[in-house]
């Protein structure tokens, strides 16, 4: 689905993606990585909302930063979250799906897949959590092919966590998904391949059994210190 090979971005002298060559086929993708190593880069790079300092991206095959109309094929949740203040959520998701050829009965099922009982309020009201629901449920509208949230369990109380990998569980035959999580652990059963991006560069990736030993050298919380 994403295929980068000797991708660079640079913002002035940093150096924020650095030579990554990789294939993200379908099934659930998860990149994992210290804050800073470049993970929503890649991430904004592939959605082609960031354009390459050099190599090449891309998306189902095409150029995503040229070719936009490839974008109806993918969903996508930014973060940190951001959504003009004085409107609703349900004005927000609406303008979403128009813009991919839906109407109001697709923020009406999207709604209810999340259980979005907070659309008619304006967004300046929602809290950190609210706002995360709201940014996750857009990529869902439209039944797009592919996935992409960056960290969808911030900001989340231990329900609405829940409640996000139960629905992934149900929809991940269906879709495919690339999701950037710190908290990682309840995602590990749903995940087919994982990704480490640190300090710009790919550092390690594999199908979850290869390299889950590694991931948990890594990323596993260890409060006995
Ligand atoms: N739009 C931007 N302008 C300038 N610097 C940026 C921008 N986006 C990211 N960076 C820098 O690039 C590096 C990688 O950031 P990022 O991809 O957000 O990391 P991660 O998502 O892994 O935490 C950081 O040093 C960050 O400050
Ligand atoms: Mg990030």
């Amino acid at each position: 689905m994403i295929t980068a090979k000797n991708l660079t971005k640079r913002f002035g002298k940093i150096v924020a993606l650095d030579n990554v060559t990789l294939e993200i086929p379908e099934g659930v993708n998860l990149i994992l990585g210290p804050n800073g190593g470049g993970k929503s880069t890649f991430f904004k790079l592939s959605a082609g909302v960031y354009r390459p300092t050099s190599g090449r991206i891309r998306l189902f095959g095409k150029d995503p930063w040229k070719d936009t109309r490839v974008k109806v094929r993918i969903g996508v949740a930014y973060d940190p979250v951001s959504f003009p203040p004085l409107i609703s959520g349900r004005e927000w998701l609406e303008f979403i799906a128009r813009s991919k050829g839906y109407g109001e009965e697709e923020v009406e099922r999207v709604g209810k897949l999340f259980g979005l009982d907070f659309l008619d309020e304006q967004t300046r009201n929602y809290s950190s959590g609210m706002l995360k629901k709201l940014a996750v449920a857009q990529a869902f509208i439209g039944s797009p092919e592919l996935i992409m949230i960056d960290e969808p369990l911030a900001n989340l109380d231990f329900e609405s966590m829940q409640n996000f990998v139960k629905l992934l569980k149900r929809e991940k035959d269906e879709k495919s998904f690339l999701i950037i999580s710190h908290i990682w652990e309840p995602l590990m059963p749903l995940v087919d391949r994982v990704y480490v991006i640190a300090s710009g560069r790919l550092i390690l990736s594999g199908e979850k059994n290869d390299v889950r030993d590694e991931v948990e050298r890594l990323f596993k919380l260890r409060l006995d210190v």
